[in-house]
């Protein structure tokens, strides 16, 4: 099942608010209609937003009617505007919206015909990347995974979040296509429930033997000796190596470190914010409180009570054992070693990510 597809000049989003109950596709011809997916997580996971948010650009261009280059700049740049205000945490969705002006941004040279026609082939080549670095991660990633291995894991970082495999689920899905006796350990993730929904759903899709827990169940499941790696994916990594990911990923890792756990983080370095020295300066999106008053659409807590729902909380670099990136395994120190990666070369090669429609 794809996350989104690009057909008819539309994109299909896969609606993930009604998995696994409903598969459901939102047909996206207009901006707002991306933007508004992306916000109520109809499409979420940080490379999937990106991915969404470059085919937002395509579709915003195609409906801009204006034959001076200028002028169709002025209203793209207000088109990504809307779309990285849906957002703010998730690094890759302004890295994506970013890269797809640049493409068109002081090519005085260009038609607004070639602009849209590049646009969408650089809106491609993100997913396309997204699609290999996934796989790259996963090759390297699983050599962490040893045989037999209890994996706790939290949130979704899987196709459903990307443009497919997966992030930490990549690497698991590597595990277990390497022949590995994996055994995956799915946490619940309150309040939107992305862990039972999606990610035991994706395992199962795939025979990967799964087990559900509720957040407040990872502690005991370490210390009975069931888990002996964490993985999990990234919002956005500063230049220290913090990581914002998923409100519990912080929790996670503190119980990691007192078991003796390793903690790995897998990302495509789309996900790097090198930018930002460290985690203090990640924004964290504040989510309605009716996330956590309700529960399946019932409510569950006492009316006008308050509430705190931050979406997503920083790892502090220290409790991170190794982070899993398509170019390999960075491990501390990360501030010199992060950027060391980055500076390697270019994102990906050249060569693999030229032409098709790959969100076909
Ligand atoms: O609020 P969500 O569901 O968009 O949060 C997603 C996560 O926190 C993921 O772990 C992260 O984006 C990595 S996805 C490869």
């Amino acid at each position: 099942m794809k996350t989104m597809l690009w057909e008819d000049g539309a994109l299909k989003i896969l609606d993930q608010t009604k998995l696994p109950a409903v598969t459901e596709y939102i047909v996206a011809r207009d901006v707002k209609t991306v933007a508004d997916a992306i916000r109520r997580l109809s499409v979420r996971g940080a490379p999937a937003i990106g991915a969404a948010a470059a085919y937002g650009v395509v579709i915003g261009a195609k409906a801009i009617n204006e034959p001076d280059l200028n002028k169709f700049m002025a209203q793209l740049e207000k088109v990504a505007v809307e779309l990285t205000s849906t957002r703010p945490t998730a690094v890759n969705l302004r890295w994506a919206v970013e890269r797809m002006l640049n493409k068109v941004r002081g090519r005085s040279d260009l038609s607004t015909a070639d602009a849209k026609q590049i646009l969408l082939e650089e809106a491609h080549k993100i997913f396309c990347e997204d699609l290999e670095a996934n796989r790259r991660m996963g090759e390297h990633g699983q050599h962490l995974i040893p045989d037999g291995a209890g994996i706790i894991t939290h949130c979704n970082a899987g196709a459903l979040a990307t443009a497919g495999f997966g992030t930490a689920l990549g690497v698991i899905r590597a595990a277990h296509r390497a022949g590995k006796k994996i055994h995956v350990y799915a946490d619940e993730t309150r309040p939107l429930l992305q862990g039972a929904r999606l990610t035991a759903w994706e395992m199962k899709q795939e025979d990967i033997p799964v087990t559900l827990i509720t957040d407040n169940m990872a502690g005991y499941l370490m210390s009975q000796g069931k888990a002996d790696v964490v993985i999990v994916g990234a919002d956005r990594i500063a230049a220290n190596g913090d990581v914002a990911n998923k409100i519990g990923t912080y929790s996670l890792a503190v119980l990691a470190q007192a078991h003796g756990i390793p903690f790995y983080v897998a990302i495509p370095l789309s996900t790097l914010d090198l930018s930002l020295p460290s985690g203090d300066q990640i924004p964290i999106e504040q989510r309605a409180e009716d996330e956590v008053t309700s529960f399946g659409g019932t409510q569950v807590a006492p009316a006008g009570v308050k509430v705190w729902n931050p979406a997503f909380d920083v790892t502090p670099n220290r409790l991170v054992t190794a982070i899993i990136t398509e170019r390999g395994v960075v491990r501390p120190p990360y501030n010199e070693n992060l950027r060391r990666i980055v500076e390697e070369g270019d994102y990906l090669s050249d060569d693999i990510c030229i032409g098709a429609n790959p969100a076909k």
